[in-house]
């Protein structure tokens, strides 16, 4: 019963008005604010993009150094969140760490959680885009039994990340500042697209009035899945898997075989039936850190080849299908050191300023309302109960 708009996957509807981000998955243009994703990734930082999203417009210097120091303030985390760490198993995944840790947050920031009002969201906000280092960090350093390190507020902010990841408290830690640009790079390309799975679950937790460190936890967890920010992780573990140039094909077979539930990782996107704008700024990239790390790695040729016989394959011409945004990212992350269980870690750390500009967004729109999509039931109709002992 009941007239409703069947769409599973939710494939054209359009659950809200927002000014963030636009897409055109046909012409592979992807926009933030009106700017071009390439031009950002190319020439602007991660946290003046983090700006652009929370308050629309770029920041002119005083207002960069401003919100700078403002995120610098709350990088670090509430100390009895370090025991919180330790009661996970050593070998616990790094998302499952960044689900809990975020979630928890809410329990610990009863200052800036009345949602009505704009100062304590931005406030909220930026405690989010500020932590999510610190405990992505603190979720590998538990992870490989070294010490937590504390936020060093004189380093940029992806060049803290990275000293609180592989830095020791006995030896100091260098900036490799080309391996900074990569990641700050690989935190623009990441740091928002528009109504995703990840967003679109933080919007409908934010929308009952939630709490919003709890509804990052909720985007945390949608983002774990391998059709989404788990893509990343499971695309480098498939090109490991194919290992060799020469065993491409075998692969690509069992991606075509309908009776074969397997994948090609990194390649696809509901939106996008072109070329990902982020994967054409990815795949430079990686050229970039090699550069720079002196270093090669065969899974990236096995990608570029896997790439190139792909696109020329009737199968994947015909349901257009491209690389996507986690094809290449998982060679350049390796490079740099990062464990593939880190890979969702370092997307939710980024996606955090799309979910929190999204959730604002969301929470200052006057025609707000719980969302609460409705169903076509396919239960059996109405019946009489009866006793367990008459059955
Ligand atoms: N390999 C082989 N076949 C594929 C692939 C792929 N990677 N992606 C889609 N197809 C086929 C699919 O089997 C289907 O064929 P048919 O029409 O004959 O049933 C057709 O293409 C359409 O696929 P769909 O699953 O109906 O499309 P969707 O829009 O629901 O799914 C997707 C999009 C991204 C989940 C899917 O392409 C996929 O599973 N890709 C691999 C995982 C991945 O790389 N995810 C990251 C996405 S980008 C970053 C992010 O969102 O986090």
């Amino acid at each position: 019963t009941g007239t409703f708009t069947y769409d599973p996957g939710f494939t054209s509807t359009a659950s809200c008005e927002s000014g963030l981000t636009y897409i055109d998955g046909d012409e592979g243009v992807l926009l933030h604010r009106g700017y071009p994703i390439g031009q950002l990734a190319e020439q602007s930082s991660f946290m003046e993009v983090a700006y652009l999203m929370l308050n629309g417009e770029l920041p002119g210097q005083d207002e960069l150094a401003k919100f700078n120091t403002t995120i610098t303030r709350h990088t670090m985390l509430h100390e009895q969140l370090a025991t919180f760490y330790r009661g996970f198993r050593r070998d616990a995944h790094p998302m499952a760490v960044m689900c809990g840790v975020a979630g928890a947050l809410s329990a610990f920031y009863h200052d800036s959680t009345d949602i009505t009002d704009p100062k304590q969201r931005m406030i909220a906000s930026h405690r989010l885009i500020a932590k999510m280092p610190t405990i992505a960090a603190m979720a590998y350093k538990y992870s490989v039994g070294q010490p937590f390190l504390y936020p060093d507020n004189r380093l940029s902010y992806t060049g803290n990340f990275l000293r609180m990841t592989f830095g020791v408290p006995a030896e100091e830690y260098v900036v490799n500042p080309v391996v900074e640009k990569a990641l700050d790079r690989i935190f623009i390309l990441h740091a928002d697209h528009e109504q995703n799975a990840s967003t679109s679950t933080v919007r409908l937790a934010g929308s009952s009035g939630a709490n919003p460190f709890a509804c990052i936890a909720a985007g945390i967890a949608c983002l774990w899945g391998p059709a989404h920010g788990g893509a990343n992780e499971a695309a480098l573990n498939m090109l490991h898997e194919i290992g060799r140039p020469e065993r491409i094909p075998e692969f690509i077979a069992r991606a075509k075989d309908k009776n074969d539930p397997f994948r090609l990782m990194g390649f696809g996107h509901r939106v996008y039936k072109n070329y990902d704008p982020r994967a054409t700024v990815m795949q430079k990239t990686v050229r970039e850190v090699f550069k720079e790390l002196n270093v090669s790695d065969p899974v990236f040729d096995v990608a570029l080849q896997l790439e190139e016989m792909a696109l020329k394959d009737d199968y994947f011409v015909e349901k257009k299908l491209f690389p996507n945004v986690d094809f290449y990212s998982g060679v350049i992350l390796s490079a740099i050191g990062f464990p593939t269980t880190m890979f969702t870690a370092l997307f939710a750390l980024a996606r955090t300023v799309g979910w929190v500009a999204q959730w604002n967004e969301m929470i200052s729109d006057p025609e707000q309302k719980i969302g609460r999509p409705r169903q076509l039931y396919t239960g059996p109709t109405q019946r009489d109960y009866v006793p367990v002992d008459k059955r």
